[in-house]
This record gives structure tokens, sequence and C-alpha cells, in this order.
């Protein structure tokens, strides 16, 4: 029974007897239930730590798409288990905690974009994969930071194309491709606060370390970076490359897999800017990822609650785009 209480609140953060090894009784329940955890890289270091698959947008939605198992308890953000949902509609699919949104996939409503749409016509539509159900069934082609260069690359140079909701990732996109897609004015309010000055702090007490950073940036920021690439990009360059140090621009969650995958290389993350509340900060996090906790974990599977459902006749439509993305970037 899901109390009201519960409810108001969209997670569930029954305590437990004391003692009770949380990590454990996860995953005797996966085991149980035939349940799988997926975890994004921004989630919390113990809650990678118990997962199934940590990976980025792209891997977690390929997975989200092959799984066999009954459930799916992903462990991200809204979206991320809306897009499992798409790609597995006969599966339960649980989040820790239901608020758990992403100011990007915020700043791009359906009812704006299909106003936009209407204002150009003949235009397709690229729309990064932080986006609501609603707004990929208005999209041509969904893209994540790890193939959207691939992707729009396909598209005929004369193509006419509208890009969101990131606008950074949108404009580095069409620099790397060389077109001129209509840009929306979306963002991401953990990428937008990192600190230009704090990087060149950081490039100055550490001359050899290379700069790591995601599209999600502002210009000035990808302007300072050596790599530039998708979460996973990132780290697949680190491990390539372990005798070399990293000042890290992406949200502070990945330096956990980063340093257990490179146990002996050095990584600094970039703080946010001391005007975006960042005083005091050594990394950026994002609060939405952190809203995930192993005790709301440990209740979701064992209540099945909350359930992250998609209205069927949205996720008809927003199923095309997300396939035609996994067909793009095999
Ligand atoms: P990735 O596609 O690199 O996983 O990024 C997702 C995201 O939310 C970035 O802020
Ligand atoms: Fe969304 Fe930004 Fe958090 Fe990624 S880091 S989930 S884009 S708010």
């Amino acid at each position: 029974m899901i109390k009201e209480e519960w409810k108001q609140k969209g997670f569930i953060d029954e305590p437990v007897a004391e003692g009770i090894d949380l990590k454990a009784e996860i995953r005797r329940m996966c085991k149980e239930k035939n349940a799988v955890i997926l975890a994004h890289y921004y989630t919390r270091g113990e809650i990678q730590e118990v997962a199934d698959f940590i990976g980025d947008s792209l891997a977690l939605a390929r997975k989200a798409a092959d799984t066999d198992a009954k459930i799916i308890l992903m462990c991200g953000v809204h979206f991320m288990a809306e897009t499992c949902k798409i790609l597995s509609p006969s599966k339960l699919v649980l989040a820790p905690d239901i608020n758990a949104g992403c100011s990007l996939a915020d700043s791009c409503r359906a009812e704006d974009l299909r106003k936009y749409k209407e204002e150009h016509p003949g235009y397709k539509v690229v729309s990064y994969v932080n986006t609501t159900a609603a707004v990929k069934a208005l999209t041509d082609v969904v893209v994540t930071s790890g193939n959207a260069e691939k992707i729009v690359a396909s598209f005929p140079q004369d193509e006419k194309m509208i890009f969101g909701p990131d606008y950074n990732l949108g404009s580095y996109i069409n620099s790397v491709t060389g077109r001129n897609m209509l840009l929306w004015q979306g963002g991401c309010h953990v990428h937008e606060r990192f600190s230009v000055a704090e990087i060149a702090r950081l490039k100055q007490e550490h001359p050899e370390a290379l700069v790591l950073a995601h599209p999600e940036c502002k210009g000035p920021v990808l302007a300072a970076a050596d790599v530039v690439g998708s979460t996973a990009v990132l780290l697949k360059y680190a491990v390539e490359n372990p005798d070399k140090e990293y000042i890290v621009a992406t949200e502070a969650g990945i330096l956990h897999e980063m340093e257990r995958c490179c146990p002996d290389t050095k990584f600094y993350p970039v703080p946010p800017e001391v005007s975006e509340g960042g005083a005091g900060c050594s990394c950026n996090e994002c609060d939405y990822m952190k809203m995930n906790t192993l005790l709301k974990m440990y209740n979701a599977l064992k209540y099945e609650w909350p359930s992250v459902d998609v209205d069927p006749e949205v996720a008809r439509e927003a199923v095309k785009p997300i396939e035609r993305m996994l067909e793009l970037s095999k």
C-alpha cells in the first residue's frame, strides 16, 4: 500500500532497521524480482557501485532497449526513465525519486516547440535526449552528446534544421559540422556555471593537466578544453591516457568512475563561478542526480513504486526518433 504521504512526496523514505546493509538488500531484491539497475555517471558513488550498469545517456538508452529484466530501476533523471519506458513499454520502470528532473529538459516545453515548428515549415527537428517524451514526439531524430556530431553530419549539408534545447551543444555541433542549425536557447544550470577563471587557475597549478569538458559547457569553457565529449567519451580518453592529469568540466559524479578506472591518475574538478553560488565549492554537482539515494532505491524496489509511465500515444511518436538515433549511431 503506497501511503498518501509518499504520493505527495514522490518518493519513499521509510527508514530501515538499524544494521541493514542497504546495498546487499538492493542486490537481493533485484535477483528476487528480476530487476536491473541502470545508473548515470552523475549519481552518487554508492549508487554506481550497486548498479548493474553505469553509463552515459546513450549507453543507458541502449541498455534499456536490450534488457530482458522485468523491472528497470533507472537511477538518473526523469527523461532517462521516460526513455527506458518508451523503449521497453512492457517493463515496469521505476525511479527512486520522481522529482529528479532536469533544468535542460525543462527549458523546452512541447507547446513552445510545436509553435516554433509551425513558424519554420520544412525544418527537421534534432532534439537532445535531455527532453520530455512530449518534445521527442515532435522530433525527427534524437541525439545524445555522444552521437550528435555523427547524426547531424549524416543530414545533407543544405538540410534546414532546428536543434534543441541545449544552445551550447548546438553551437558546438554547428562549429564542428559546418552547419547552421537554428538553436533553441536552452541550457543546463550545472554546465553553464563552470568558471573559465577557475580553469585558468587550475591550469596554473597543474600546467601539465589536460582539460576535459562536456559540450553543454559555455563556448569559452569549450575553447579552453583539450577534449570535448560526452561523459563516456571523456572517461574513455582518461582510461586510454592514464599517465596524464585532468581538469574536469562536467558534473563531479563522473570522477567516481574516472578514479576507479584510473586509480593513479589525478583528476581536478572545476568549481562553479563564485557569482553562481560557487563560493567555497570545490566541485559542481547536479542536485537532481543527487536526489537518488540508496534508501529511495531500496524502497522503490520493495514497493515497486514510483513508476514512470508515458502516455501510449506520445510514446508511439517518441519512439520513432529514438530508434532512428539508435540506428544512426551504430
Ligand atoms: P551524457 O550524454 O554525457 O550522459 O550527459 C547527460 C547529461 O545529462 C549531461 O548533463
Ligand atoms: Fe540535466 Fe544538467 Fe543535471 Fe544533466 S547535469 S541531468 S543536463 S540538469
